[in-house]
């Protein structure tokens, strides 16, 4: 696979000048990310137009339903034809089983552990689930391999444990990816590029660093270096 490839960014913008504007500043860009901002706002025919550039797309909706209001939905997004789709693991069991035998065409489908903005005290205080963030997002990746998911979204600091647990090919889609120095905004679980792929992340999910950067090009080349050094110094190693 391509590196940059191995770069998600996430258009977080609400209009379609906008995102073009973006685009044109990122002609290196091969993968991205859709949102709920950017969906709700230009409809399901904004992703035939990012496909019809060439670009991979992630529609990430995050669904979490009862489980024939998933199955509907994962059925009619995923015929969208983009190349990855989320749902909440925290829907449980049935809920992921019924949206994984809605996918069509060539998707894959990914449980969200517990969102990279989540942290320990978040955990046990308010969402009342006792037991640490590592316990609950190896638990819920648990139930997604059950399912027959193709992997999980869940921080770059989670993923050893995944891939050591549920094996190499369970995919690990990571936000909270902070170039060093970078400004964390609301992530908490974060890590910079190099040691996301060093921890064996397959995607990196990155927005504001690159889109909301002075100089977007120059960003994501940046990250770019910074992954495909990553991966030489895995080779070495
Ligand atoms: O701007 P930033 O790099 O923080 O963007 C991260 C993106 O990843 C956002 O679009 C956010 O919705 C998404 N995301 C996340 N944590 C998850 C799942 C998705 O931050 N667990």
């Amino acid at each position: 696979m391509n590196h940059a490839e191995r770069i998600i960014v996430a258009l977080d913008l609400d209009s379609k000048e906008a995102i073009e504007n973006i685009l044109v500043r990122l002609p290196d860009v091969r993968f991205v990310k859709v949102g709920m901002e950017l969906f709700y706002s230009n409809g399901p025919d904004f992703i035939s137009f990012l496909k019809d550039k060439g670009l991979k797309v992630f529609l990430d909706l995050k669904v979490h339903d009862i489980p024939n209001t998933a199955y509907r939905a994962i059925n009619v997004l995923s015929k969208l034809g983009c190349d990855l789709l989320n749902l909440h693991c925290a829907g449980g069991l049935e809920m992921m089983q019924r949206a994984r035998e809605a996918l069509q065409e060539d998707t894959k489908l990914l449980g969200v552990t517990q969102l990279t903005s989540t942290s320990q005290e978040m955990l046990n205080q308010q969402l009342k689930i006792p037991g640490t963030v590592d316990e609950c997002v190896l638990h819920y990746a648990q139930l997604a391999k059950e399912a027959g998911l193709h992997g999980v979204v869940c921080s770059p600091r989670e993923v050893k444990m995944l891939k050591s647990e549920l094996g190499v090919d369970f995919l690990t889609v990571t936000p909270g990816v902070r170039p060093a120095g970078g400004q964390l905004q609301d992530q908490k679980r974060v890590m910079t590029p190099r040691e996301a792929i060093l921890a064996g992340s397959d995607y990196l999910v990155i927005g504001r660093p690159i889109i909301q950067a002075e100089d977007p090009y120059g960003a994501f080349a940046d990250i770019l270096q910074e992954v495909e050094e990553a991966f030489d110094e895995q080779t070495i190693n």
